[in-house]
């Protein structure tokens, strides 16, 4: 007999969890910078109606596959389309690529406990020196800050849906948005705080351009977690008393104030260390935000509020963006995980086992990929340039493929698995989605022009990415 599938204990604690899958750092540095860079309020706006109109019914459509064949994305995708042979494929993309995502994310994770400990040391003068970062992800206390952030990742893995995941994310979500709120209020009781609070939401339609736009979307799209196959497995797990829309709805709602939020945050911080700053000429890249930009601004705290202030407000950043970075892999490893389990019928343990070898030893590549070996650091060339093995995993699964799965899911649940099958599974649990104006449009919309813009977005970053061809300068 089949072991029964394990569920998340209640609608609160998938909410957390899938919030704490989307929520990440993108969420509390990229975003709000970019937002403030790309036309402020109107950016936002933009961004607002893609998270509502595009990205919402795709996580509907991937909640609904999940829970109604109760499978991992690989086991969705055979669920659905029994049999065929290009199913299989798009279903194996969405297995791989939350499998190298969370090798480059937990690379990512390891810096910001590095950090955080350093800060907590005493450290954040030297963080703040341009060139150490550059030195810190080259030398040996990576390997060990590696191994922390696997085994606890791990171990919360292996405690299960209810008592890792659900129980986690109930723990570190409140904590981060409590943290976040008291950061707000520090920040804007700085010096000049006003002018990046205006800065960050007048809009300036001047700066929306269609890239801008196709940027827009490519965030919203990412942030969400869709396109990883995480909203399936965790879709998997929901009770089919819970409603599908108004959990979605409510995980959109708190990705996206998370974001927002944030914003008051990192901008008055920035106005308020430099009232002069030309934010056109900070980098977009959440990375260089987070481990340049920011512990000079935290430093610069240490003028009015003094050293150990500023090193405390250090410490509680680096901690929310580590608590946001860990919720996130944690989903995202669960997505092999689940496959592995369901698929070769594993143990959730052996089944950690089987994955975590790969993971640790394609996590040490990219870790050895700035420097400390020749063949990781210049791995291959495009796009004009030399990457490393680190850069061609973001660039491909993190940056370019994921509006490619979203369109295959979309195309999966509306004309495989059909669109009325799909609403009876969302009508389960929430009889108000019938006939809902909700239902309507995404009856419309799911099979149209939502997968064809998610396919012009997949064209057009791959030409820039891999063939410096701009398909949005060509035409406008
Ligand atoms: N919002 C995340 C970020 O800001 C992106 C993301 C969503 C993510 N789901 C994820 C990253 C899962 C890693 C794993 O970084």
């Amino acid at each position: 007999m089949a072991i029964e599938r394990e569920e998340f204990g209640s609608r609160i604690g998938f909410i957390l969890a899938a919030a704490g899958s989307a929520v990440g750092i993108g969420n509390l540095v990229g975003f709000p910078v970019n937002a403030a860079k790309n036309g402020g309020g109107a950016f936002l706006l933009i961004y607002a109606l893609f998270i509502a109109l595009v990205c919402l019914p795709v996580m509907l459509a991937e909640l609904a596959a999940g829970r109604n064949s109760r499978k991992n994305p690989l086991g969705a995708y055979k669920h659905f389309a029994p049999g065929s042979r290009r199913w299989f494929i798009a279903g194996w993309s969405s297995l791989i690529t939350p499998f190298m995502i969370s090798v480059f994310y937990a690379v990512i994770t390891l810096w910001l406990l590095g950090y955080l400990v350093e800060i907590l040391s005493g450290n954040l003068s030297s963080l703040a020196q341009p060139e150490y970062f550059g030195e810190f992800i080259n030398s040996k206390q990576v390997f060990l800050y590696l191994a922390l952030i696997i085994g606890g990742t791990g171990l919360i893995l292996l405690g299960g849906v209810q008592k890792g995941i659900e129980k986690a994310a109930k723990l570190m979500m409140p904590t981060l948005f409590i943290v976040l709120l008291i950061l707000v209020g520090f920040g804007l009781t700085r010096d000049n705080a006003m002018a990046g609070v205006a800065f960050y939401l007048i809009p300036d339609l001047s700066k929306i351009t269609p890239s801008v736009i196709n940027g827009a979307l490519g965030q919203a799209f990412f942030s969400l977690s869709l396109g990883m196959g995480i909203m399936i497995t965790y879709g998997s797990y929901m009770s089919s008393k819970a409603s599908i829309p108004h959990s979605a709805k409510m995980v959109a709602i708190t990705d996206t104030a998370v974001a927002f939020v944030a914003g008051l945050l990192i901008l008055p911080a920035i106005f308020s260390f430099n009232p002069e700053v030309d934010p056109a000429e900070l980098s977009s890249s959440s990375v260089g935000l987070v481990f340049s930009y920011l512990p000079k601004i935290f430093l610069g705290l240490q003028s009015s509020a003094g050293y150990f202030a500023a090193s405390a407000v250090a410490a509680a950043f680096f901690t929310l963006v580590l608590f946001a970075a860990i919720t996130s892999l944690v989903s995202i490893i669960e997505v092999p995980v689940s496959a592995v389990m369901d698929e070769l019928g594993q143990s959730r343990k052996q089944s950690l086992l089987t994955l975590g070898g790969g993971i640790i030893v394609l996590t040490l590549f990219c870790a050895l990929s700035f420097g400390m070996v020749d063949f990781f650091t210049d791995f291959i060339p495009y796009g004009g340039d030399t990457r490393s093995f680190f850069d061609l995993v973001i660039d491909v699964f993190y940056e370019t493929i994921l509006p490619l799965n979203g369109f295959l899911i979309c195309i999966l649940v509306c004309y495989r698995w059909k669109r009325s099958n799909m609403n009876e599974e969302l009508y389960i649990g929430d009889e108000s989605f019938r006939g809902s104006f909700m239902e309507r449009y995404i009856d419309f919309a799911l099979g149209t022009f939502i997968p064809a813009i998610l396919l012009l977005v997949f064209i057009n970053t791959v030409l820039l990415k891999f063939f410096t061809i701009d398909m949005i300068a060509l035409l406008f």
